[in-house]
């Protein structure tokens, strides 16, 4: 799904037929110049990443992981549409042995080139044309380098797995077009020893055993980016329950003490998700959750979709900690429902998941956030830019903190009532969808009548510090 916001679909689709019907062909025709999609997306922060030529809908995957051998049995099912005529496409998958691939129920010829799988359907695939491939494939699965964040991708671990990353980790356990600006819905399926938990993204399904594995089932209904998908297996206490009309699922290793920080913190994802809805509009997906994990190979934490994964050094201090959870609860609106398309983008994920930590301070703490702003403007390095920080320092304190002082300056420039408004203006247009620098710009102008090019300039890229707003 490419669309600004996958609402508008349905006219896609719609456009689509009319065209086929004007040049009088639903299907290949002599006419078709098909050719090859193309192997990757162009985003310089991801080369090589995702794949042209389609656009995904769906996957549906069932995978069966055993932890002892660290070997991996897939299926993968992936529905999309051909956005040009289509002689040949790739998808990116990284190690494993493909046994099988199909379009529409005929085998295809596949081959491998790298962290490409090169599908060449029996005919030529019309654009706009819907088709399903179905890859089997199997093997150990392999970490991804996330360059500065860190470990990622496929980790084993003693009692099974943790899979996760930014910028990329799907392809390491699923053939994927793996960049944000491709979102998808996703059913999952997860087969584990019995005793291990297999959690992933969204509502889930029954559980079934057999034979001594039991399936865990997983439906994210609202487009998800790759990257924002997880699957976590091992011993962990799982709690299911229900917020606010919707299942919540949280997990904490059984290594850790039940009462522990890290289950104390996760208790409270309901609440400050109702916390963030007050400021940003409705929570976007229909679950909840989050994951903490062990391994201290994950540094970090990362707002998979509708259910977070928490590294273990977020808690060392045996204490709670509220703040990543707020961070990456934040990111379900921005970054989740609201995606980048390109990466030169993402301040705009961590500026407002950095800029709603400050509001929870101040709710929670009492902690002023106009004092904070002001402190940390005084001391910030305006040589590093906030947009397009370059692929080595996307998580630089560039990309968060200086991306939260352009949220708060804004916020003193328009007035809080313009503010909040356009938060909740772009959480609810292009909820579901997409939105770029420039995108939010145009909104925050619309808005507030506002003119505020030269704003977000000086805020997001001048490489000397901004002036303080006169306050709106
Ligand atoms: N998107 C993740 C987050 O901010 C990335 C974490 C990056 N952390 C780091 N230490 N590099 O929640
Ligand atoms: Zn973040």
């Amino acid at each position: 799904m490419r669309s600004t916001s996958a609402r508008v679909r349905p006219g896609l689709a719609a456009a689509v037929v009319a065209a086929a019907l004007l040049t009088g062909c639903s299907s290949a025709s002599p006419g078709d110049d098909f050719r090859p999609g193309a192997s990757e997306l162009g985003d310089p922060y991801v080369p090589g990443a995702g794949n042209g030529g389609y656009d995904v809908e769906h996957y549906r995957l069932a995978v069966d992981y055993d932890p002892a051998s660290d070997r991996l049995r897939g299926q993968a099912a992936v529905t999309a549409v051909a956005t040009q005529p289509l002689s040949r496409f790739n998808l990116d998958l990284q190690g494993l042995e493909v046994t099988a691939v199909g379009v529409d129920g005929d085998r295809a010829r596949h081959h491998r080139d790298g962290d490409e799988l090169v599908v060449t359907p029996a005919r030529g695939l019309a654009q706009g044309n819907r088709f399903t491939v179905t890859v089997e494939y199997a093997g150990r699965p392999g970490t991804r380098p996330n360059g500065p964040l860190g470990g990622g991708g496929f980790l084993h671990t003693e009692d099974g797995a943790i899979v996760l990353g930014q910028p990329y980790s799907a392809a390491a356990w699923f053939p994927v077009n793996d960049h944000p600006s491709d979102k998808a819905t996703y059913d999952i399926e997860v087969a584990v020893p019995d005793g291990l938990a297999a959690l992933s993204n969204g509502v889930p399904g029954e559980q079934s055993s057999a034979d001594g594995r039991t399936t865990w089932r997983w439906a994210q209904r609202a487009p998800m980016a790759s990257y924002l998908t997880t699957l976590v297996i091992g011993a962990y206490r799982v709690e299911t329950g229900t917020h606010a009309g919707k299942p919540i699922v949280t997990a904490v290793p059984e290594s850790l003490a039940e009462t522990g920080p890290e289950a104390v913190s996760l208790a409270r994802t309901g609440e400050i998700a109702d916390f963030l809805a007050d400021r940003f509009g409705p929570y976007p997906f229909d679950s909840y959750g989050g994951v903490v994990v062990a391994d201290p190979r994950v540094g970090y934490a990362l707002e998979t979709q509708s259910r977070p994964v928490y590294g273990p050094a977020f808690f060392l201090g045996g204490r709670p900690n509220f703040d990543v959870v707020v961070h990456e609860l934040a990111h379900q609106w921005f970054g989740n429902s609201v995606a980048v398309t390109r990466w030169r983008d993402i301040w705009l994920n961590e500026g407002f998941a950095t800029y709603a930590e400050w509001l929870w301070a101040e709710h929670e703490e009492g902690r002023s956030l106009q004092r904070a702003f002001e402190e940390l403007y005084a001391v910030t390095d305006w040589s590093l830019p906030a947009l397009d920080p370059g692929p080595e320092q996307m998580f630089g304190t560039a990309v968060y903190q200086r991306g939260a002082l352009t949220v708060h300056a804004l916020r003193r420039t328009v007035g809080d009532d313009a503010f909040f408004a356009i938060l909740r203006a772009w959480t609810a247009e292009r909820r579901d969808g997409y939105g770029t620098t420039g995108d939010f710009i145009e909104l925050a102008e619309r808005v507030s009548g506002a003119q505020l090019d030269d704003f977000f300039d000086a805020w997001l890229s001048g490489t000397t510090r901004p002036a303080l707003p006169e306050p709106g």
